[in-house]
């Protein structure tokens, strides 16, 4: 049998590659040294974790509960217990908020307005019977299908919880979509989230809170979601909390 045997150049090759691989290996092992455990303590960065879980989305009384088209309030004819004036803010017809969003009210109204940015209730707390009443005059008004793409059947009404506001600002927009090219509307948009409030019926979510664009209503939910929204740029509750879309009622 006839041994052939490398030519020179791959010889030369062949021991340039195994030189590298050894020298490679080793060098790589010298020049990251293996992280001890107690380094690893000291150096890490604690990566932020938001409990999700902090606050019941189910129970009324809940500053997280998620009220909508296939969450009914429950009990449906639900009324909080610690319904609260907020104080120094006009209020249209003077519905009290359930704490602490009646004292986060307090705060944001004030801030606006040390911006030269005014802006007042509408809206607050409405009972279940209130909301009926609403619901079914806006029935009469437009017809079933155009009254629930605005307005909750009763039990299903976030006001019903006394953690949602709608604002104005006395301007030309009162209820209307153009409240969002408002000086308050803005304001609200770039600022409620510090004080513990977000939009609830954001633009394009319509099939997934079940309402269209509601510029002037906010929801109390507290700074901490508020701001985990914001930095996860997740704008509805549903999403945030994994929770079917809601375009429509069950029956
Ligand atoms: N306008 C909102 C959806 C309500 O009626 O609660
Ligand atoms: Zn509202």
């Amino acid at each position: 049998m006839r041994t052939q045997k490398n030519p020179l150049w791959i010889t030369a090759v062949l021991s340039a590659a195994t030189l590298l691989t050894v020298t490679g290996c080793a060098s790589a092992e010298t020049s990251q040294p293996k992280t001890s455990s107690a380094t690893k303590t000291a150096t890490a960065t604690p990566t932020p974790t938001f409990d999700k879980t902090a606050h019941s989305i189910d129970d009324p009384s809940s500053i997280w509960v998620v009220s909508n088209k296939l969450r009914p309030l429950n009990p449906i004819d639900f009324r909080p217990a610690n319904l609260s004036m907020p104080v120094g803010v006009e209020n249209e017809f003077n519905h009290p908020l359930s704490e602490p969003a009646a004292r986060a009210v307090e705060q944001i109204v004030a801030a606006a307005a040390a911006e030269g940015v005014s802006m007042h209730i509408i809206s607050g707390f409405r009972d279940y019977g209130l909301q009926q009443g609403l619901y079914n005059k806006y029935v009469a008004r437009d017809g079933q299908t155009a009254a629930d793409t605005y307005s909750a059947r009763p039990g299903h009404s976030e006001h019903q919880t006394g953690l949602a506001i709608d604002f104005d600002d006395h301007g030309n927009c009162y209820l209307n979509a153009c409240f969002a090219e408002t000086a308050a509307g803005k304001w609200l948009s770039a600022n409620a989230a510090k004080f513990g409030f977000i939009n609830r019926y954001p633009a394009g979510t319509e099939s997934i809170t079940g309402f269209q664009f509601e510029p002037w209503h906010y929801r109390y939910v507290g700074p901490e979601l508020a701001a985990e929204m914001q930095r996860t740029g997740v704008n509805t509750l549903e999403q945030f909390f994994g929770l079917p879309n809601a375009p429509t009622y069950a029956n």
